[in-house]
């Protein structure tokens, strides 16, 4: 998600969950390009795995940068067909390649026949007026025909014309159902459903109609959210057993990259959920917010932070309350 899940933010939340899948911001191909790609593609190695997520229409340029992907070590590429910002639709890519299946069908085909790595592409399940039945069949098809690894599907349509992008995350209704049907008219594609899922419980029921789920919102604004993952969605245990652990778990990354010179203000910013709903939630995310910014903040500002919070060593508990 542009401007959140930077590699900070991936750093944390691999902190929460060992087995879930991380995507980068979307990074346009001209950037990756022509752009400051070390700074723009660098990423941590304890975010494995993770999926670089790029935007454009051109197939020999997105190949070209599934190539560039591959050499700095993501697992995946994904290509976006679903955002509907008015810059992605000037550069004619984002949620109007869904008028393009052919062309999108072609990009995937340029970058499969390029890496070894996944090829996925995350998509709407139409624009505008067009019929989802017939919009995301086609795409699919072409898609599919192309070796796509797991067509990702945000199940509401995009209104180019007329919303914001804000907007066209929420007005436009969710259809879960059409993606169910997709998936069961494409038994053999790896079909993942994103939009409106609000907690883990809701993933896991998704997870018997389609093979995968996404979250985007929810996993960001509640960080702590992610703590179930490992347990409810894979069987496995836990990374740590309180958010306090998991935020004490990432003060050496901090002082590490604060060594790097980077601002105490730019990792903690993404941390500001982890205590939602639990007291002193609030007295956290001010200090930080505040204390943050200024030159001199420190590990010993987030420490403090941590301070804020009430019964700090609490479980999971809050997650009921939240
Ligand atoms: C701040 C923000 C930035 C986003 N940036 C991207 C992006 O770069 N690429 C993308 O495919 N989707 C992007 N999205 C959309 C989300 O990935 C997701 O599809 C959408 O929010 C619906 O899922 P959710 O209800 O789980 O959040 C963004 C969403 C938000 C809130």
């Amino acid at each position: 998600m542009m401007e959140w899940t930077d590699r900070h933010c991936r750093f944390f939340h691999r902190l929460l969950t060992r087995c879930a899948l991380i995507y980068t911001e979307m990074i346009t191909t001209g950037a990756v390009l022509h752009g400051d790609r070390t700074r723009l593609m660098a990423r941590d190695p304890a975010e494995h795995p993770v999926a670089l997520q790029l935007g454009g229409c051109d197939p020999r340029q997105l190949a070209e940068c599934a190539r560039i992907a591959e050499d700095f070590g993501y697992d995946e590429v994904n290509l976006n067909a679903g955002c509907p910002s008015d810059r992605v639709q000037n550069g004619r890519f984002g949620a109007c390649l869904m008028a393009e299946p052919a062309l999108v069908g072609d990009c995937v085909a340029a970058m499969t026949a390029t890496v070894k790595l996944p090829v996925t592409v995350k998509c709407r399940i139409g624009i505008d007026d067009q019929d989802p039945e017939e919009a995301l069949e086609a795409l699919t098809c072409a898609v599919e025909r192309a070796g796509v690894a797991a067509l990702i599907v945000h199940a509401r349509k995009a209104w180019l014309d007329g919303l914001s992008p804000r907007e066209n995350r929420d007005i436009p209704p969710l259809d879960y159902a059409r993606v169910y049907r997709l998936k069961a008219a494409h038994p053999d594609l790896c079909v993942v459903l994103n939009g409106g899922i609000g907690d883990v419980d809701q993933a896991l029921a998704h997870l018997g109609r389609v093979d995968g789920v996404m979250m985007g919102r929810a996993a960001y604004q509640d960080p702590w959210r992610l703590l179930a993952v490992d347990p409810v969605l894979f069987g496995e245990a836990a990374p740590f057993a309180s958010p306090k652990a998991a935020a004490e778990a990432l003060i050496p990354y901090i002082e590490r990259e604060l060594a790097r010179g980077t601002r105490l203000h730019a990792v903690t910013r993404h941390v500001l959920g982890l205590f939602r709903g639990v007291p002193g939630a609030r007295a956290f995310r001010r200090h930080l917010a505040t204390e943050a910014l200024k030159p001199a903040a420190g590990a010993a500002t987030f420490r403090e932070a941590l301070g804020l919070i009430v019964n700090v060593d609490a479980p999971m508990a809050h997650t009921a309350a939240a």
